[in-house]
């Protein structure tokens, strides 16, 4: 698959749309009635975890373990968590914030000296994904690299504001650090070496990515979302959301949980690939943006990613006979092109790669059946939660290609062979 240079039809900037006054959203951001937010006002009293990185480097060994802990839980259960207390200096979490909002009240001109193409995605850009005619999102966004050091290149950050470049420069160092905290973290929870997960990822030779995002105001937020339904597809995301306007939601089950940001905290997501590593005992959770008619949001999100070309897999030590791998060897190069050409697409992708595993490993399979799924759009062959019917016979793969997989919660695989009565796959959460 070779990256195109250009887009399949012009851009068109969401801030320019809002900016225009207009009541009606354009067809092109309105989303299928199963996709669309539902927006509740009242407020609700779940939230992710909120864990105070203080206590990993308390003198108290009680606290210290509880600290453990709950990154633990919420690594295993939520996929997200909030860290406050992480050290990141609160002037410098508001300042990276608002250095954004000012570029993106730049004058168009400004910023359109950084468009980008998908060839690289670094610029400003207001769509992913390539493909013509798709439904969009809400929202445009800038997209540089930090690391490795090869890939950095100030004149692609932009140069007015002009302390932007500094400032990102320092947040970025600050995350950088986080990361590496994180990793050493997981690797004894999930009880491999200390350094696994850092090894895994290439050691000194990670790479590290900014994706910052603008949502602007929406006349019909119902109708639409600011960033679609999606898994990351690196190592750890750090978000930085807009403390005033919320919209960042959590699947949680068959819910959207809406986080409501603790001040100055930011906010950790496992992404593919330590899902990958962990061999799904980390999830990789789907989330989404909403968006607000009388608010516009900033958020940042940064990337911390395995080295792009070495091969991601299960770590041997959580790979057994009852927990078999269930992934295959693929770099994040590979993984992330695939992506980037679809465009967020929930989970879908990690079915699609799942099942190709299980095609490649056996010849046997006969039936795939599949559970799970919110709603009855899911399930457009009429297949329903808690019915495992035979969905298809293993010669028409193509059928996991379709939407309808993306906004299943829960996928439940069940493999009949023909040989063996019956093998059975089970994906604890997602896959
Ligand atoms: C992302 C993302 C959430 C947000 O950029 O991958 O999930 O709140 N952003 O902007
Ligand atoms: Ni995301």
């Amino acid at each position: 698959m070779v990256s195109p240079r250009d887009w399949p039809e012009p851009v068109v900037r969401v801030q320019s749309l809002s900016e225009s006054g207009k009541l009606v959203i354009p067809n092109r951001y309105i989303k299928p009635p199963p996709d669309r937010p539902f927006l509740d006002s009242s407020p609700s009293d779940i939230n992710i975890p909120v864990i105070d990185l203080a206590g990993l480097t308390s003198d108290d060994l009680t606290l210290r373990e509880s600290t453990l802990k709950q990154i633990s839980v919420a690594c295993r259960e939520w996929g997200f968590f909030q860290v406050i207390n992480h050290g990141v200096k609160p002037e410098l979490v508001d300042g990276a914030r608002e250095i954004w909002r000012e570029f993106f009240h730049e004058p168009m001109e400004v910023k359109q000296q950084y468009a980008n193409s998908p060839t690289t995605y670094e610029g400003y850009g207001s769509r992913l994904g390539l493909q013509k005619g798709a439904i969009l999102d809400w929202s445009d966004y800038y997209f540089l690299h930090y690391l490795p050091p090869s890939l950095k290149d100030h004149s692609r950050w932009p140069g007015q504001p002009s302390s932007l470049r500094e400032i990102i420069e320092e947040y970025s160092k600050e995350i950088v650090r986080l990361g590496r905290v994180l990793l050493e973290v997981f690797s004894v929870d999930l009880g491999l070496e200390h350094d696994h997960l850092q090894k895994a990822f290439g050691g000194e030779d990670i790479g590290a990515c900014l994706r910052v995002n603008f949502y602007p105001k929406c006349p019909q937020p119902d109708l639409t979302l600011g960033l679609s339904s999606h898994s990351d597809p690196g190592g750890i995301t750090f978000l930085l959301p807009d403390e005033n306007v919320s919209g960042l939601q959590v699947r949680r089950g068959d819910q959207w949980v809406t986080v409501k940001p603790a001040p100055h905290a930011i906010i950790a997501n496992i992404g593919d690939q330590i899902q990958v590593i962990s061999n799904a005992i980390y999830k990789s959770v789907e989330h989404r943006v909403i968006v607000n008619p009388d608010k516009e949001r900033v958020s940042l999100a940064y990337f911390y990613n395995p080295k792009s070309d070495l091969l991601i897999h299960p770590a041997p030590e959580l790979v057994t006979e009852d927990t078999p791998a269930l992934y295959p060897s693929m770099t994040f190069d590979e993984y992330r092109l695939f992506i980037r050409t679809r465009g967020p697409q929930g989970k879908s992708q990690n079915i699609i790669i799942f099942l190709s595993n299980i095609f490649n490993q056996s010849r046997e399979i006969h039936m795939i059946y599949i559970e799970g799924g919110s709603n009855e759009n899911d399930y457009r062959r009429g297949e329903r939660r808690n019915e495992s019917r035979p969905l298809i016979p293993v010669c028409r793969k193509s059928i996991f290609c379709r939407r309808s997989a993306a906004v299943c919660p829960t996928y439940v695989i069940t493999c009949d062979s023909y040989m063996n009565s019956h093998m059975i796959l089970y994906t604890p959460c997602y896959i």
